[in-house]
């Protein structure tokens, strides 16, 4: 019986309060000489790019900073303007930079993935839509978190292309990030919409992973850690973002959930929540949390008893049948958007009955879907999507 599934990670997690320290010792080791840091203005002002600024400087890495990521989503223009500090990127001999990082979210680590790949494969990003597009490795990349996106451990990127309003589902093991650092620390000024947003974008991430057609007793394991973590921790890092234990404990549910997704795959809820902000241009996270309970409740024929109560059972609210196991946590998670402040309808967040069609469209066709655990089809997507209005 042939049953393989290989596991993809950063070569280095750095993870804990003070984690950031030892990112010394990593770049010693890694004998760097020329860094471009990927980031945003907000992150400059917060005084996250100055300490690693002075890093650098006492390890004697000179670097240059391309602070023109602007949120929520990473386009192929950021991806682009930044690439305009690679004169160079062609010439093997005389690289511009030997090293990129990025500090921030999600939209910062998306960014720098598309420049660290096009800086070595050539091009431009939009060739390598879709999956296993990139043959070249990416430009060695360091990822210094900042909230529970997770893009900092995995293999995808999501990037915008603005001239057909798609977000492209981009994944390779070739530009996941080689070092990891999530130093909790760095994550308490999330604001707390920041935080409800990210931290539903974990229990996605790991309810999508656990139901996925590529799940493994590996994965599920991650995938169930995280989710016990967020229904506990999220309510708490959202009410108190200084509440230093919950935002530990959600950097922990994030990084699981991640590497259970870069695993596992995801599923309909991401390839649906991509292309709304690819339309509307809203905090991922956001869309997430609206989907979540539909897709749960659609997903549920093709997923076995014994795995959603194993599920329901973990996070804390047993049930004695599927059917109550399904209702129970469709109830959790309504309970839990409404706790940290999300939206129930999509329609709350500017989304146009009319636009569904060309949603749907766009979304049968993200490589995100394609480890659904229930076959979508096109009709079935525009129904969800209409239910979630
Ligand atoms: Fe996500």
């Amino acid at each position: 019986m042939e049953n393989t599934h290989n596991f993809f990670m950063s070569k280095a997690n750095l993870i804990g309060f003070g984690a950031i320290k030892d990112l010394t010792n990593e770049l010693l080791a890694w004998k760097l000489k020329k860094a471009l840091i990927v980031t945003d203005r907000n992150m400059i002002g917060l005084g996250y790019v100055d300490m690693i600024e002075n890093m650098l400087a006492n390890l004697f890495i000179s670097y240059d900073i391309f602070d023109g990521v602007l949120h929520p989503n990473p386009t192929v223009s950021f991806v682009e303007a930044g690439l305009s500090f690679f004169p160079n990127r062609f010439n093997l001999l005389s690289r511009d930079y030997d090293l990129i990082i990025s500090i921030g979210g999600g939209t910062n680590h998306d960014c720098a993935k598309g420049i660290a790949a096009v800086a070595t494969n050539g091009g431009s990003i939009i060739d390598y839509e879709g999956y296993n597009k990139i043959l070249e490795p990416a430009l060695p990349h360091i990822a210094i978190n900042t909230t529970y996106s997770a893009a900092e451990v995995t293999m995808f990127t999501i990037i915008t292309d603005e001239s057909r309003k798609v977000k492209m589902t981009i994944a390779s093991p070739n530009i996941t990030p080689f070092i990891a650092v999530n130093d909790p620390m760095f994550t308490v000024t999330m604001p707390p919409e920041v935080t409800a947003a990210s931290g539903m974008d974990a229990l996605c991430h790991s309810i999508e992973a656990y139901c996925a057609t590529e799940a493994s007793p590996l994965t599920d394991a991650l995938a169930i850690g995280a989710a016990k973590l967020v229904f506990s921790f999220l309510p708490q890092a959202y009410e108190n973002g200084n509440e230093l234990k919950a935002r530990e404990q959600m950097t922990y549910a994030s990084i699981m959930a991640g590497m259970a997704f870069n695993n596992a795959g995801l599923g309909c809820l991401h390839s649906m929540s991509h292309q709304l902000g690819g339309f509307y241009h809203q905090v991922h996270g956001t869309y997430d949390g609206v989907l979540l309970p539909h897709i749960f409740e659609f997903n549920a024929s093709s997923i076995p008893e014994s795995k959603i109560l194993k599920l329901t059972k973990a996070v804390g609210i047993p049930a004695k049948s599927k059917e109550e196991a399904v209702e129970l946590v469709v109830a959790a998670i309504k309970k839990l958007c409404r706790d940290i402040g999300l939206p129930s309808g999509l329609k709350k967040l500017g989304v146009h009955e009319s636009d569904i069609d060309v949603l749907a469209q766009n979304a049968v066709k993200d490589i995100a879907s394609f480890t659904n655990p229930r076959r979508a089809t096109l009709e079935d997507i525009k129904k969800l999507y209409l239910s979630a209005l």
